[in-house]
């Protein structure tokens, strides 16, 4: 079987400020990360999605870009990067590139020449509007606080932006502003980049009557743009069209990878909408569901999402699974409270489920959100929100690579303060303890290659004693079981064959069984 490296292998996002800094100036670098690639290859990553490292004023650190084709000096330069290209490809590491293409910085040239008169030949690349009885062209609000509509007494009109107001949208209804972008991603695929993940790729087209959107009956969450729903300005069927040409550019390349990030009205799940992204296999590879991201520690929970999400997809794209981001509170904190035990649990699920499991940075090792106290807030949803929304930065602490001062991700004090745990949780230890969460996911994902079932089989639930969720996973003759024990009891699974335990989250000597015992929380991996 042809292992395609975005289907069957394992990603893992990286978040460049946090990773390691090479050059000792507090904020993580590209360098940092090629210095690292042996550590990612003896995980057994096969691919890296590095959040954006363009050029940008850093508003929000990096999703607001002013030059698509540059790097930005924080985190070094073009000769780094094409150097990563180099080595990652010795180590058969994809390099994944984050797309920013919503919206740009309002620092960038084309926003600069569109803002500068009414007649600019840009000025119809970004979303412009004089307004409606001198007020707001319509009740749309922004992700990150406030109208979405900015007035600009240069020319006397309002721009569009659905995050900060220095991120104005692109106006994707004028073909220049694709044919631009579209230059852009061919500039990454010919210096070798073989992904790209697409940034709130539902945004990207608006409704051209710019109606209002419906308000929802929910009024405890004080962030206005959360208690609508967005019916106008997003999710768009032009998006689609522009989807369908980009898988053609994709495949004229061969074997390149594009994943979207679909965020759904808050409180609502459904998987159909991320799904809907996928086409019938010509428009993105894969899209996130973050329904996964939102679910508590829930047997029935969890197994009715990955249901519903292998259902909405059915044959027209091959699933994804993730659990962090840069976004959200880490999973071990939000949903485990930290447990390691759990964790490990949830380390199972993640890497035997049918579909390219995500990585985030750290979750190898469990780091936790880190604990920051306002004064060093460096988000601008943080600093917005504060304390309702606290922002992102507490999944967005330092690598903790060993019990050194700054956990050895800098010789400076880092941009973010380090985990207090770090003297504890870090790779250099975990890498001595045999039964460290570090040398589980090395093992687990050792386990997931040398499995056929496991990377690319198809997945059937099986009736199960309550609280244990259990699947089989088969591909042609070859079948792997995977019980998951989400109680603090122990339960007992009848195997109905004798089956050759593989991996148990307690650490227990491969054997062959008929009845899985199953310990509090355990998570076991069976070969048939
Ligand atoms: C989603 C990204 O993941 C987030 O970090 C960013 O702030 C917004 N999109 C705006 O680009």
């Amino acid at each position: 079987m042809k292992k395609i490296w975005w289907k069957h292998g394992v990603i893992y996002q990286i978040y460049p400020r946090s990773f390691k800094d090479s050059n000792n100036d507090g904020i993580g670098d590209i360098n940092g990360i090629t210095d690292n690639l042996d550590y990612l290859q003896d995980l057994g990553i096969d691919g890296v999605w590095l959040s954006p490292i363009y050029r940008s004023p850093m508003y929000d650190f990096g999703y607001d870009v002013s030059d698509y084709c540059a790097i930005d000096p924080v985190f070094g330069t073009m000769r780094d990067f094409k150097r990563l290209i180099k080595e990652a490809e010795k180590r058969n590491i994809a390099i994944i590139m984050d797309m920013v293409f919503n919206h740009t910085s309002h620092l960038h040239p084309w926003f600069l020449e569109s803002r500068s008169s009414k007649d600019n030949p840009k000025r119809d690349w970004y979303i412009w509007h004089p307004g409606i009885n001198k007020k707001v062209p319509n009740n749309w609000m922004a992700a990150f606080g406030g109208r979405a509509w900015e007035w600009d007494s240069l020319t006397n009109e309002y721009y569009l932006h659905l995050f900060t107001r220095q991120q104005p949208d692109l106006n994707w209804r004028n073909p220049r502003v694709k044919r631009a972008m579209f230059d852009v991603l061919r500039f990454w695929l010919d210096n070798g980049v073989k992904g790209f993940r697409f940034d709130v790729i539902n945004l990207l087209v608006k409704d051209r009557q710019f109606r209002n959107n419906p308000y929802k009956l929910r009024l405890t969450n004080p962030r206005r743009h959360d208690q609508q729903l967005h019916k106008y300005d997003r999710n768009q069927p032009e998006t689609h069209d522009i989807l369908k040409e980009m898988r053609v550019l994709f495949d004229s390349y061969g074997d390149i990878m594009s994943v979207g990030e679909v965020y759904l009205d808050e409180g609502v799940r459904d998987p159909h909408l991320p799904a809907s992204f996928l086409g019938d296999n010509d428009e993105l590879h894969l899209n996130f569901n973050f329904s996964t991201i939102f679910a508590s520690f829930d047997c029935h929970e969890l197994k009715t999402i990955l249901v519903d999400w292998y259902n909405a997809i059915g044959n027209r794209g091959w699933p994804c699974h993730v659990f962090s981001n840069h976004d959200q509170s880490r999973a071990i904190t939000r949903m485990l409270k930290n447990d390691t035990v759990k964790a490990k649990l949830l380390a199972v699920l993640l890497l035997t489920q049918k579909g390219t499991p995500f990585i985030y940075y750290g979750e190898e090792i469990g780091m936790v959100d880190g604990k920051i106290p306002y004064k060093y807030i460096q988000d601008p949803l943080g600093k917005k929100y504060w304390p309702f929304h606290k922002g992102r930065d507490k999944a967005r602490t330092p690598m903790q690579w060993n019990a050194t001062k700054y956990a050895g991700f800098s010789a400076v004090k880092p941009w973010l303060p380090v985990n207090q745990d770090y003297q504890r949780t870090n790779v250099t230890i975990q890498l001595q303890e045999e039964q460290s969460m570090l040398q589980f996911y090395r093992q687990l994902i050792v386990l997931r290659k040398s499995h056929e079932a496991l990377y690319a089989g198809d997945i059937e639930f099986m009736s199960a004693p309550g609280e244990v969720m259990l699947y089989r996973r088969s591909y042609k003759n070859k079948q792997c079981i995977v019980a998951l024990n989400f109680s603090s009891k122990v339960k007992e699974v009848n195997c109905n064959n004798t089956c050759k335990l593989l991996l148990s989250t307690y650490n227990k000597q491969n054997s062959d069984v008929h009845t899985i015992t199953l310990q509090p929380f355990e998570a076991v991996i069976c070969s048939l």
